[in-house]
C-alpha cells in the first residue's frame, strides 16, 4: 500500500512521537534526559512549595513571578542552543533546542494561568487590562508568540512548514526582546535581572549579526568582542534605565559597576560568560596542539 501511494505521488513519511530522551534516530539520549529534568524542576519545586504551603502568605503571586522567570530563562537558553553549538562544535546540542522552547512557552501558559487566577477569573478583566496595560499587552503578544512557535514545532509541522518554518522560528528573537521589555516594565526598583537578561540579548544578536557578517563564531576573538560589547552594551542599557525610568540617580548605578563589595553587576557576569565562551574554542585546540607539540619534543629528546 505504501509503495503504490509512493508511485502514485504520495510522500510516505514517517512520523515519530517527540520523546524528549530520544534522538531523532530513536537512540537514547542522555544530554535530553538531563535537559528533560531541569525544564521539569521548577515546576516540580514550585508544586512541592505550594502542596507543603512553603510559598508564603500570597502562594500565588510568587507562583507568577517564578513561572515568569522560568519562562524567560528558558527562552534565552533555547536561544543559546545556536551560538553554543556552533562555537563547541557540538550538533546534538540542536536536539534539546526545542524542549528549552516548549519548556518556555509552557511556563508562560502557567504564567498567564496564574494572572488569571490572581484576577479570581475575571476574564473580562484579565482582557481590559492586558489591553489597558503597556507591559501586559506587550507579554500578552509575546505569549502568544511562544504558544504559536510551540504548536508549529512538530516533525510534522517542520516538513509540511519547509523555509516557512525557518521564517517563523526565527521570530523567537523577537518574542525574546518583548519579553525583556515585558520584565523591565513590570519591575519596581530592581532591575538586575531583566537587565541581564538585556544584555545577554545584545549578546545573542551580536552573534547572529556577525556570523551574518561573515564572522566565525569558532574564533576567541570574535566572540571576546562581542563579550566586551555586550558587557558595555549592558551597563549603558542599566544607565539608561534608572536615567529615564526612576528617580534613582543613574551615575551612581554606573559607579556601582566598579564597586566590588556589595554586589557583582549585570555587566560583569555578562562579560564573564561571554569570555568563558571565548575560551571554549582555544579549549578544544589544546589537546589537539598538545598532542602535536609531544611527538616534537619527544623527539627532541632522543
Ligand atoms: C498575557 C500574558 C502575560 C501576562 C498577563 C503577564 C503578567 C505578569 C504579571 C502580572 C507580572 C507581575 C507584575 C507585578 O508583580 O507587578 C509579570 C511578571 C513577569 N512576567 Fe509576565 N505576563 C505575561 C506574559 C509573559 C511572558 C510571555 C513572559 C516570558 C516569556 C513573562 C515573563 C515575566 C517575568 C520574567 C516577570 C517578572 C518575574 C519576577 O518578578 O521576577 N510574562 N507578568
Amino acid at each position: 500500500m505504501d509503495r503504490q501511494m509512493q508511485a502514485s505521488g504520495f510522500q510516505v513519511r514517517e512520523y515519530r512521537a517527540y520523546i524528549p530522551w530520544r534522538e531523532r534516530n530513536g537512540r537514547f539520549s542522555p544530554l535530553g534526559l538531563a535537559v528533560f529534568v531541569v525544564v521539569l524542576a521548577p515546576g516540580l519545586w514550585l508544586g512541592g512549595g505550594l502542596f507543603a504551603d512553603a510559598l508564603g502568605a500570597k502562594p500565588v503571586t510568587v507562583l507568577l513571578h517564578e513561572s515568569g522567570t522560568w519562562a524567560i530563562r528558558f527562552l534565552f537558553l533555547s536561544l543559546v542552543v545556536t551560538p553554543l553549538r556552533r562555537i563547541a562544535d557540538w550538533n546534538r546540542l540542536i536536539g534539546i533546542r526545542r524542549m528549552l522552547g516548549l519548556a518556555a512557552a509552557a511556563y508562560a501558559v502557567l504564567h498567564f494561568g496564574l494572572y488569571t487566577v490572581d484576577q479570581a477569573f475575571d476574564l473580562a478583566k484579565v482582557a481590559s487590562e492586558i489591553a489597558l496595560r503597556v507591559y501586559l499587552t506587550i507579554g500578552f503578544v509575546a505569549l502568544l508568540g511562544l504558544v504559536a512557535l510551540g504548536v508549529t514545532s512538530t516533525d510534522g509541522a517542520i516538513r509540511t512548514m519547509g523555509r516557512n518554518w525557518h521564517r517563523l522560528h526565527a521570530l523567537t528573537y523577537g518574542l525574546a526582546f518583548l519579553a525583556t521589555v515585558h520584565f523591565f516594565l513590570q519591575s519596581k526598583a530592581d532591575v538586575t535581572e531583566a537587565t541581564l537578561m538585556a544584555g545577554f540579548y545584545v549578546a545573542l544578536m551580536s552573534c547572529r549579526v556577525a556570523r551574518k557578517r561573515g564572522f566565525s563564531l569558532s574564533s576567541p576573538v570574535v566572540l571576546a568582542a562581542i563579550a566586551v560589547l555586550a558587557g558595555l552594551a549592558t551597563a549603558g542599557i542599566e544607565y539608561l534605565w534608572y536615567a529615564l525610568a526612576t528617580g534613582i540617580p543613574a551615575e551612581r548605578v554606573l559607579a556601582a559597576n566598579l564597586d566590588f563589595r556589595f554586589s557583582i553587576r549585570p555587566a560583569w557576569w555578562v562579560l564573564g560568560c561571554g569570555l568563558a565562551l571565548a575560551a571554549v574554542p582555544l579549549a578544544r585546540r589544546l589537546p589537539g596542539q598538545i598532542r602535536r607539540a609531544l611527538p616534537r619534543s619527544s623527539s627532541a629528546r632522543t
